[in-house]
């Protein structure tokens, strides 16, 4: 069975290859859809046949022509009287291949001509059909369809990306742009002639309406439904009983094209025959454009990639990049990734955000190996000089232990930030419980033991280490609660980020309005009695259930300690006492605190007690001092107080004012002291978080 057909098969093919040789030979009616290897074309001047059977009309050297006909004339039957006998068809694909991406020259054209000889004709915009003497006489009897790529100006050429109908001579007889009318979308494209790629192209003529249309269509698109030309002319002078049909290219005087004829099919008085393009014969790969056009996109890729790999990674640093120098390699331990603080804080998204305030801002988050609750505070810093002094102390800092402290586990560090990880303690700060309504009231006795708590903290911290750590910045805002409403005192020493990089003729003060040592803004120099007065503010502020300044309230009653003050010299102390309570206190304890806070608030550091002092008063080991009635009244209005709408200070300003004790709060502030006035660039007092 499958024998019978593979010889069917093989009858059947050679019947169809005698038949098409046949009709290779008639001049009426062939196609070359396989090369032109056996074509036995008659060619001239540069056209030659390619191995692989494609007509190369010229090559891209200047001043060439090349011809190419099919060798035995075609006759139009004149005698027959019929106009019928001069309707033609062709169909042909040609590639027109630049030197390089910016060259042209000159054209090709579909020539049917009466002779074959045109080794006089001249080349560049004579395209190989005529030459000056000789262009447009009618004894040249020939009829061509150019593809001219080239603007000539002589010719009167339209642009230089052209088809033009020319009949003995190469000034057009009808000319437009190349272009394709797309199918689909039923309008035409430009299509460039010397894109390199073939061109598909199909001229139809018909003798007896004289209608001549040439259609044009990129290579693999089927073909047009509308022309690109429709013209009606008169071949009648031209198409003779012996007319030679075929090709004529020329290149230019400066740069050049190669000029390629890919297949051709050719009926005289009917439908030429379809080429199938994917039996035509190759164009030759190592063309210097297209080598060109491929390194071009190779480098465009290999940019490309390289540029994708950048951003990834700007991108990434971004993200997680941090900052490392050799001398925190000592600290490695104590140091965290930025990536693992990430995670851990979910991105720093803002669902995680604990607070923020003067220092930064701090999150909440979960180390993804431990699952340890922690919180981050990002402070934003300039890395220079002192990073390191900072650092080493911060991670000092991170070794000191004490059940009233908040842990410091490490740090991190980036571009203008610092990171610096803690333990989370569950119940935020003590300021929340004592200010605001969304927390409980706190009990006399929790307040108790979280004075104690924080005053242990302070006595290690001022005593018991190995080295006196000034905290700087106490108050309620900076204690923390853990589960079981324990005091722990955090942000112990972070004061000191701001102490650098500032102009050492001035020094950073740092600390929060209402708990800032005066005498602090006059020398400006962070002392263990300036902690003190902190303390004491602290200490006012548990007890009293009201922040120690408060610009809201009226003048009289903008400074907490005034208020105990004037309560005490009414010798009814207790009566400062946070109402909240609602009369349940033990009141030997609250008024042991209302005092101390008093003598902390003393304006001479000297008066002040030590912390071990107050440690030893608060667990009742000591008794209490007496506060000499004089002593509470003389205190005096800090002219740091005055400042109560600005956030910044000049510190020389303040010293001026500071050390001239005979301006009164109210006369100052009546004088309308404004933010600018205090403004200053190096020194910065910060009002708490
Ligand atoms: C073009 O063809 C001519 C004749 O074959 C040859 O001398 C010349 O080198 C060719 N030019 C190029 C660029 O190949
Ligand atoms: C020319 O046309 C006439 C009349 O139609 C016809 O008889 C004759 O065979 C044709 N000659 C050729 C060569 O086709
Ligand atoms: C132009 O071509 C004709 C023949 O077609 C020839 O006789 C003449 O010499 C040519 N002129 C030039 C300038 O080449
Ligand atoms: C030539 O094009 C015109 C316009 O599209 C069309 O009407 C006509 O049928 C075409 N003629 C041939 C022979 O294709």
């Amino acid at each position: 069975m499958a024998a019978a057909f593979t010889w069917f098969h093989l009858w059947l093919f050679s019947c169809l290859a005698v038949v098409s040789m046949a009709k290779a030979q008639d001049p009426d009616h062939f196609i070359f859809n396989n090369g032109f290897r056996n074509a036995n074309l008659k060619l001239d001047g540069n056209a030659k046949i390619h191995s692989n059977g494609l007509l190369q009309l010229t090559n891209t050297s200047i001043l060439l022509t090349g011809h190419a006909f099919y060798p035995s004339p075609t006759n139009f039957n004149t005698s027959s009287g019929s106009a019928r006998s001069l309707s033609f068809s062709t169909n042909f694909v040609v590639a027109i291949v630049p030197e390089s991406e910016e060259a042209s020259g000159h054209g090709v054209a579909f020539v049917i001509s009466k002779s074959s000889d045109f080794s006089h004709a001249s080349p560049i915009e004579y395209l190989g059909l005529a030459n000056e003497s000789t262009n447009g006489n009618s004894l040249n009897q020939f009829f061509a369809v150019e593809f001219d790529t080239i603007l000539s100006i002589d010719m009167n050429d339209l642009d230089d990306n052209h088809v033009g109908i020319d009949l003995n001579g190469v000034k057009s007889y009808r000319q437009v742009t190349a272009e394709y009318y797309f199918n689909e979308e039923r309008k035409n494209i430009r299509l460039n002639l010397k894109s390199g790629d073939s061109i598909q192209v199909w001229i139809v003529y018909d003798g007896q309406q004289q209608l001549l249309n040439v259609t044009l269509a990129p290579e693999n698109s089927p073909k047009p439904d509308q022309p690109l030309l429709s013209t009606s002319i008169d071949l009648s002078d031209i198409l003779m009983d012996t007319m030679y049909v075929g090709f004529s290219a020329a290149t230019g005087s400066i740069e050049s094209c190669s000029h390629y004829i890919l297949g051709w099919s050719f009926n005289r008085g009917g439908e030429a025959q379809s080429l199938e393009m994917s039996k035509l014969p190759k164009l030759p790969k190592n063309d210097g454009r297209r080598n060109m056009v491929r390194m071009i996109s190779i480098i465009a890729a290999v940019l490309l990639l390289l540029i994708i790999i950048g951003a990834a990674y700007v991108y990434w640093r971004e993200k997680y990049g941090e900052l490392h120098e050799d001398w925190e390699k000592e600290f490695g331990p104590h140091r965290f990734s930025y990536r693992t603080l990430y995670i851990a804080t979910k991105g720093f998204k803002d669902k995680q955000l604990l607070g923020s305030g003067g220092f930064g801002k701090v999150y909440k988050g979960t180390l993804p190996c431990t699952k340890e609750q922690i919180a981050v505070k990002k402070v934003s810093h300039e890395s220079g000089q002192g990073m390191r002094e900072f650092v080493s102390e911060i991670v000092s800092m991170g070794r000191l232990r004490h059940k009233n402290l908040v842990r410091l586990l490490g740090y991190c560090r980036r571009k203008k930030q610092l990171l610096l990880v803690y333990d989370h303690m569950e119940n935020g700060s003590l300021d929340k419980f004592l200010f605001s309504v969304e927390k409980p009231t706190l009990t006399w006795f929790q307040r108790f033991q979280i004075i104690k708590g924080v005053a242990s903290a302070l006595l290690y911290l001022h005593e018991e280490g190995e080295q006196v750590v000034l905290h700087r910045d106490i108050k309620a805002s900076n204690v923390l609660l853990d589960s079981d409403l324990n005091g722990r005192l955090g942000d112990f020493g972070l004061a000191r980020v701001y102490d650098r990089g500032g102009d050492p003729q001035t020094t950073r003060l740092v600390g929060t309005l209402g708990y800032l040592d005066p005498e602090l803004t006059r020398t400006g120099k962070a002392t263990k009695t300036a902690d003190m007065f902190s303390f004491g503010a602290f200490l006012l502020e548990v007890a009293c259930g009201r922040k120690p300044f408060d610009p809201e309230k009226p003048s009289r009653e903008i400074f907490l300690v005034d208020i105990v003050k004037r309560c005490w010299t009414r010798s009814a102390i207790i009566d400062a006492i946070d109402p909240r309570l609602q009369g349940n206190y033990v009141a030997e304890e609250t008024e042991k605190v209302l005092k101390l806070g008093l003598l902390c608030s003393n304006p001479n550091p000297d008066l002040r007690p030590t912390i071990k002092e107050v440690v030893q008063y608060l667990e009742g080991n000591a008794s209490l001092p007496d506060i000499p009635l004089d002593t509470a009244q003389n205190i005096p209005f800090s002219i740091l107080e005055t400042l109560s709408q600005s956030t910044e200070i000049n510190i020389s300003t303040a010293n001026n004012l500071a050390s001239d004790p005979v301006i009164p709060f109210p006369s100052l502030a009546g004088q309308g002291l404004s933010q600018n006035s205090f403004s200053s660039t190096n020194s910065v007092l910060h009002i708490g978080r």
